[in-house]
């Protein structure tokens, strides 16, 4: 039997909902087909954006949308997706599958969509291959109210008032597709490029994200934080609010990356393993922010996670095109859980990518749409956003077929609604055993238990044939006793279970 305490009493941090945030790039099908068909399309579409989307990532609460990119974004010329459409030119998506890239959607559409879903936005500048001159007017023509060339522009293109910004990228992967630069260097053009990004509504700040690192490179984040922490420490706001991160899980590795369908017992705790990897990341870079910003001003936004797999068999290798069964469901259970552990530090994560593209919570044929496992396990845990983290642990044991990859049991975390109702979501990582568990409640007593999982076997997914195979089922083996609960959690399984009073 798994001991299980929450004690409700001791209240941690926010858990920011931008913490359940999606990211979208000019690739593959993710922004067209997956996202964006065009006003003239037989795809019921309002303005151009499928409703069959639209309406599936409001029901799981999307709170927040990265765009252009990923590499894209530092290719990506801001002016060449406005105006009239039959202007905007045409060129060939070199970085992601040589297509033809028509810039039909554009900064407007961007904005379009987030008003539909109703979504903050998170635009990712261009500093690998952009001049700061372009980053300063595409803030200027995005949020500027008054006179100025670039509002004015705006206004002639249709939209009179100015947007709000949410969150803006200064640069991605700037040691990597985004200019393939040095810490020091990188960090001394944030200062610079961040500089222009002009809060001009002081009531709708701009949260500006300097480029993290990739994966373990400490060096990274010590070099950027070095480098512009100390430049501006007593006043954080505004200057740098958030450094990103990002960590894909691949099973066999970079180069090979292994199949998102075909795997077996030891393959799949070596992705638990790999997903579990996280939380090192988190420590780490973590403990470096830490010596700089000792109160947390700058959030770790991992705006990069998710599963990689070898793309579907007969796709475009650049269109990075997978499945997604219920390790991916296991995979983004454990991350969000991670994630909220941590959000005194990471304030947003962004999975890769929304819509038809690595680790997607929806995918797309045509007219058809299907929710991945992903998607399920976004909308049960949307229970957590904005949620107060509350103090927990799990007895676990060490589970696995190799020494290397062995992980622990359960994964968990809970927090307490603005209702006040107790948020709990527990993740099984075993392929076959189901485990009891006895939960102890201290400072907080409900009367009233619901409960939800999804629950299949390893390798069941979804697809356009059978599109509900896996879905959330309701679960009415959590019994309440005194002082806690008691239930068994079965394999492979991530449950969501709601106390409240
Ligand atoms: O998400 C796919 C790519 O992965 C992004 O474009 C890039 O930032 C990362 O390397």
């Amino acid at each position: 039997m798994a001991k299980y305490v929450i004690n409700a009493e001791n209240k941690k941090s926010k858990i920011n909902k931008e913490i359940y945030g999606h990211f979208s790039e000019h690739l593959g099908r993710c922004i067209y087909e997956g996202l964006y068909v065009g006003e003239n399309s037989d795809i019921p579409n309002t303005n151009g954006m499928r409703n069959d989307v639209v309406e599936a990532l409001k029901e799981m609460k999307i709170p927040v949308l990265r765009w252009p990119g990923g590499c894209f974004a530092d290719e990506y010329h801001w002016k060449d997706g406005i105006g009239p459409k039959e202007n905007r030119k045409k060129m060939i998506n070199t970085h992601w599958g040589g297509v033809v890239e028509d810039n039909s959607f554009g900064t407007h559409e961007f904005f379009e969509l987030c008003r539909q879903l109703g979504c903050k936005a998170y635009i990712n500048g261009n500093v690998g291959s952009g001049t700061v001159q372009e980053m300063s007017e595409w803030v200027e023509y995005m949020t500027f109210e008054g006179v100025s060339p670039m509002a004015d522009q705006r206004k002639e293109n249709g939209h009179e008032e100015a947007w709000t910004v949410d969150y803006f990228g200064v640069g991605n992967e700037n040691w990597g597709c985004g200019g393939n630069m040095t810490p020091e260097y990188y960090g001394n053009l944030y200062r610079r490029y961040q500089t222009y990004v002009r809060d001009y509504n002081q009531d709708k700040k701009i949260f500006k994200i300097a480029c993290g690192p990739n994966v373990d490179d400490y060096e990274w984040t010590e070099g950027v934080m070095k480098t512009c922490f100390r430049h501006c420490p007593e006043n954080m706001h505004g200057f740098m609010d958030g450094l990103s991160l990002h960590y894909y899980t691949h099973p066999e590795g970079w180069q090979i990356k292994g199949s998102a369908t075909d795997f077996d017992d030891k393959v799949w705790y070596k992705t638990l393993a790999k997903t579990l990897y996280m939380e090192t990341l988190l420590n780490r870079h973590g403990a470096i922010m830490d010596k700089y910003d000792p109160e947390k001003q700058v959030g770790l936004i991992v705006d990069e996670w998710g599963t990689w797999f070898t793309v579907e068999p007969g796709t475009n290798p650049g269109f990075l095109y997978q499945q997604n069964t219920m390790r991916d469901a296991l995979v983004a259970g454990i991350n969000l859980n991670l994630f909220n552990r941590h959000s005194d530090r990471v304030k947003m994560a962004n999975i890769a990518q929304l819509v038809n593209v690595l680790q997607s919570v929806i995918l797309t044929d045509g007219p058809e749409m299907i929710k991945t496992p992903t998607y399920h396990v976004f909308k049960m845990y949307s229970a957590h956003q904005d949620a107060t983290l509350v103090d927990s642990y799990i007895e676990t044991e060490k589970i696995g077929l190799e020494e290397e990859y062995m992980v622990p049991n359960l994964s968990e975390s809970a927090s307490v609604d603005a209702d006040g109702k107790l948020q709990i979501t527990i993740v099984n990582l075993s392929a076959t055993e189901s485990y009891p568990v006895e939960t102890r409640l201290i400072g907080f007593s409900g009367e009233k238990v619901s409960a939800e999982i999804l629950c299949e076997e390893m390798h069941a997914k979804n697809t356009f044939e059978d599109p509900n195979a896996v879905e959330v089922k309701p679960f009415d083996g959590v019994e309440k006793v005194h002082g806690g609960l008691k239930f068994t959690i079965p394999a492979c399984s991530v449950l969501h279970i709601t106390v409240e009073k």
